[in-house]
């Protein structure tokens, strides 16, 4: 993807309680195009082949438990620098960790419930979005 795309998630925390707009304007806001969308729930084994790098650490189960309990919101986004401009205006992982004014600072609960995936690398990025849309999605 060329370094100009990336794929985001608003997990079932911010999305069940209504702060999809919210965080599509502060990524519109921050320059993303958004390349596709849909809402949906994930079911167990998508969750876990999902996050499958992450199957050996002890957060693993619930995570997939997090993120299996209610509708998300995938989405591939575009602009420039895509990958690290959008984990950059989404913050750190932990909300308590994250500068003010970012996505998880503002919406995020939790470490565990942050309301919203960004890709760490352009390879991910592509195997990512490919993960939740077909080819006719991506053009
Ligand atoms: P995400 O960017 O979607 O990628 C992996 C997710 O695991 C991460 O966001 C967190 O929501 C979740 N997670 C839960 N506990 C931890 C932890 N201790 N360290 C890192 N990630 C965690």
């Amino acid at each position: 993807m060329a370094g100009n795309r990336t794929l985001t998630i608003i997990k079932p925390d911010a999305f069940n309680s209504g702060k999809s707009g919210l965080i599509i304007a502060h990524l519109e806001k921050a320059g993303f195009k958004i390349i596709s969308s849909r809402v949906m729930r994930l079911s167990e084994p998508q969750a876990q082949a999902f996050y499958a790098v992450h199957r050996e650490r002890p957060f693993f189960a619930p995570l997939v438990r997090f993120m299996t309990s209610g509708k998300c919101m995938p989405m591939v986004l575009e602009r420039a620098d895509a990958v690290a401009t959008l984990r950059k205006t989404i913050g750190a992982t932990d909300p308590a960790e994250a500068e003010a004014g970012t996505v998880r600072k503002l919406y995020a609960e939790s470490k565990e419930r942050n309301a919203i995936h960004a890709s760490d690398s352009d390879e991910n990025a592509e195997r990512e979005a490919k993960f939740f849309f077909a080819e006719a999605e991506l053009i």
